[in-house]
């Protein structure tokens, strides 16, 4: 059996710890044969634990205590720490592991609660279990997920993925405590609209609406210098809308399929060593093969 789970992108701009997309990146989960201990066989680095200690087999095993271990290999090319969901997917592979192997027969909302819950938000998890765009809501009082799925536009994603980590805490350390009323109505209402125009299929406001976001990216530009570049490039080629991938250092850029590849000969000519590449939105989610 084999899991696979999609990289996402949280925020989207104005949507702030509520919506998000899933992409074409991918964490593989091959679970193989019964072994006398859990043992996860990866290419990732040493930083990243091949026993019970790892993510996956944490929430694995908190779900379903008595399964018997196995063998498991784990590929990614979702890379760590920087705004694409890695954790999430690594959560959501550990939930569908328990569910088959424990065939607990959990409902896609009952694995966006449980993995909301050991996430802190919804806006990764919910697009990687589900595929798509997804707008989401956490009630912390009452621990209860609200999530609604939508279609997103066709359209070509242009990722600049910095080499350097950004941790999503060192990412929200820089945000304010508090917003005044009149900027978070304003804040509100542009997410409003960014939401309203996605859902329209109108790819020319949504980016418009991402590019003004009031609640994180101007607080964030100070650890993301690249960001101004990229909207700059993307604005003046015929881009739909730029906006910080997550917590960040990834920039997406949302752009007509005929403007991808110029843009991104553009940001390779930045003499950056980020990677660029050119991403689709994934449709499915967590897939199980
Ligand atoms: N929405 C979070 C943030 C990242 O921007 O800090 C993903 O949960």
């Amino acid at each position: 059996m084999k899991i696979r789970v999609p990289a996402t992108s949280a925020n989207l701009g104005p949507g702030f710890d509520s919506c998000g997309i899933a992409l074409s990146k991918y964490l593989f989960i091959e679970i193989m044969e019964e072994s006398d201990r859990w043992e996860i066989l990866h290419e990732l680095g040493s930083e990243i634990p091949n026993d019970e200690s790892n993510l996956l087999l944490r929430v694995a095993l908190k779900l379903a205590p008595t399964l018997t271990p196995r063998k498991i290999r784990m590929y990614s090319d979702i890379p760590l720490a920087r705004g694409l969901g890695s954790s999430s997917s690594v959560i959501v592979a550990g939930i569908e592991l328990a569910n088959r192997l424990g065939h607990l027969n959990l409902s896609d909302a009952q694995k966006v609660d449980i993995a909301t819950a050991i996430e802190g938000h919804p806006d990764n998890v919910a697009p990687a279990i589900y595929g798509d765009f997804l707008i989401t809501a956490f009630d912390h009082e009452h621990k209860q997920t609200y999530v609604v799925k939508h279609h997103f536009p066709e359209c070509d994603i242009v990722a600049y993925i910095p080499q350097e980590q950004l941790l999503t805490e060192a990412s929200r350390n820089v945000l304010p405590k508090t917003l005044d009323f009149s900027t978070a109505v304003e804040s509100s209402a542009i997410a409003n609209v960014m939401i309203a125009a996605v859902i329209k299929g109108n790819l020319p406001l949504a980016g418009k609406m991402m590019q003004a976001d009031r609640f994180h990216e101007n607080y964030r530009e100070k650890l993301i210098p690249h960001l101004s570049t990229i909207r700059q490039i993307c604005e003046e080629e015929g881009g739909y809308g730029c906006f910080l991938s997550g917590a960040g250092p990834t920039v997406l850029a949302i752009v007509p399929p005929e403007k991808a590849d110029k843009i991104c000969r553009l940001l390779h000519a930045l003499e950056t060593n980020a990677a660029i590449e050119q991403l689709q939105i994934d449709r499915e989610g967590v897939q199980v093969f």
